[in-house]
């Protein structure tokens, strides 16, 4: 029902309330709800501010900071009666701080303004989610160290274009990851460092006339330094922005790895088992185990994309400084927040979990002519063939083994010395599989002592 007295934050100029579609397309509360812990804080700041900086009382202020306090565990206690006519959660607050306080609660928006309000509570909540993914992805970087860790020197097939490759080792594959996932890691570290500025006290757009601290307030609420410019602190998403450009690198990260598990885990693969607790059944074929969790993660890059693209084309063509379009900023933010930290809260389990069928992998390492080119390097090596010359001798050998339905370890030598006359027996030693890893020991490469040479580092990076 629309109240149709005029709003008793903003109507003094209003003769009767709004419509209720205006109304409805208005409010934010439904949302920005959650944003009452740090609207409360930014408000307990700035109240400490203004009184510190004699504009209002001690007295005052410590009523304001009481009655916050009060407010706040009515929110978190569930007891708080939010207002759609109040419209958003910095209303909603200090109309309930008046019913608690009474006529000190009127001096709180003194020389602020909701625009910067805004910004700061907003700033605050992005802040705590880059911890929060900082956080998740040590944690499933930790975990893939220890798959990393465990299979070092399993052998399982490297693919490109998902087609047999060379053989590589379970833990490079594991360490791939961890690559992928600490520079995720460090995109959210270094948009934490550029969020880190106070909006608070740009007021509505110009600043104010009062002789407010914006430094004090910037500290309190554990920013670096108030943000330099009002226009652009009241005026700029870039922070949500940056957050969700990480999170949708990283959600596409978190979609490769989930594809992979998909794929392991089917029956014609067989790489992996996964664990019950990550896994789910049919209702109609009682054989089935699905990979829910790992199709769910793969699917979680459209929506956090989606709210990437969303705020890109809200913030498009805003003339300086606050818009109301911005509003539309938040809803994007939560939705991409909560599911990414559930993608990496379940990846990580998934990986912790899952039990890599290790005869499996070493049968598919050396299927598919695996070696083959551990047998071209070795005729350039050895005999001292040109690179080229090799690889079509060792394009000759493949066909004959496929001819003769045999892997490359099975041709005899005579078959062999029937393409190329110079080859000896020696050649067997380079066409076992983990040979093959064995010697893959450029930096970078794959043998199974520079895998653990870089467990180690992360290990100790991670501390
Ligand atoms: N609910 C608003 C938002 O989320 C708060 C700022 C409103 N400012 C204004 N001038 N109407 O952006």
């Amino acid at each position: 029902m629309t109240d149709k007295t005029a709003n008793q934050m903003w109507g003094g100029r209003f003769a009767s309330g709004p419509d209720a579609i205006m109304e409805a397309i208005n409010a934010s509360i439904s949302f920005d709800q959650r944003l009452a812990a740090q609207d409360i804080a930014g408000s307990r700041a700035h109240a400490a501010m203004l009184a510190a900086q004699g504009i209002i009382t001690n007295k005052d202020s410590d009523t304001i900071r009481e009655g916050l306090l009060t407010v706040l565990s009515e929110i978190e206690g569930g007891s708080f009666q939010f207002s759609t006519a109040l419209e958003d959660i910095h209303m909603n607050v200090e109309a309930r701080l008046k019913e608690v306080i009474g006529e000190p609660a009127g001096r709180l928006h003194t020389g602020r303004s909701r625009n910067d309000q805004v910004a700061t509570d907003f700033r605050l909540w992005v802040r705590d989610q880059a911890d929060a993914a900082i956080a998740g992805l040590e944690a499933l970087m930790r975990a893939l160290l220890g798959q990393a860790e465990a299979g070092a020197d399993w052998v399982m097939p490297g693919f490109t274009h998902l087609q047999t490759a060379q053989p590589v080792t379970w833990g490079h594959h594991m360490m791939a990851y961890v690559e992928m996932f600490a520079r995720d890691k460090s995109r959210f570290e270094d948009a934490r460092r550029r969020m880190n500025e106070s909006p608070l006290g740009a007021a509505a757009l110009a600043g104010t006339s009062f002789p407010i601290d914006r430094h004090a307030t910037a500290a309190a609420l554990g920013f670096d330094r108030p943000m330099a410019n009002s226009l652009d602190a009241v005026s700029d998403r870039d922070f949500a922005l940056e957050f969700l450009g990480a999170s949708s690198i990283c959600a596409m990260h978190l979609s490769r790895m989930a594809e992979e598990l998909v794929i392991w885990s089917s029956a014609q693969f067989r790489f992996v088992v996964l664990s019950d607790r990550f896994s789910t059944g049919s209702s109609i074929m009682p054989q089935k185990k699905n990979p829910d969790a790992a199709e769910l993660i793969r699917a979680k890059i459209g929506r956090i994309f989606g709210a990437n693209v969303a705020l890109m084309m809200v913030m498009k063509g805003l003339p300086l400084a606050y818009s109301k379009d911005m509003q539309e900023d938040k809803e994007q933010v939560f939705d991409a927040a909560d599911n990414l930290m559930l993608a990496l809260a379940a990846m990580t389990g998934m990986v912790g979990d899952m039990q890599a069928n290790v005869p499996a992998l070493e049968a598919a390492a050396g299927a598919g002519f695996s070696t083959a080119t551990d047998l071209a390097d070795w005729l350039v090596r050895v005999l001292g063939m040109p690179f080229r010359d090799a690889h079509h001798v060792t394009g000759a050998l493949v066909a004959l083994a496929e001819g003769k339905g045999c892997d490359l370890p099975e041709l005899s030598l005579a078959d062999m010395q029937g393409v190329e006359p110079r080859i000896t027996d020696e050649v067997f030693g380079v066409l076992g599989v983990h040979n093959s890893v064995a010697s893959r020991m450029s930096y970078g490469g794959t043998a199974p002592e520079r895998v653990r040479e870089q467990v180690t580092a992360w290990t100790e990076k991670l501390g």
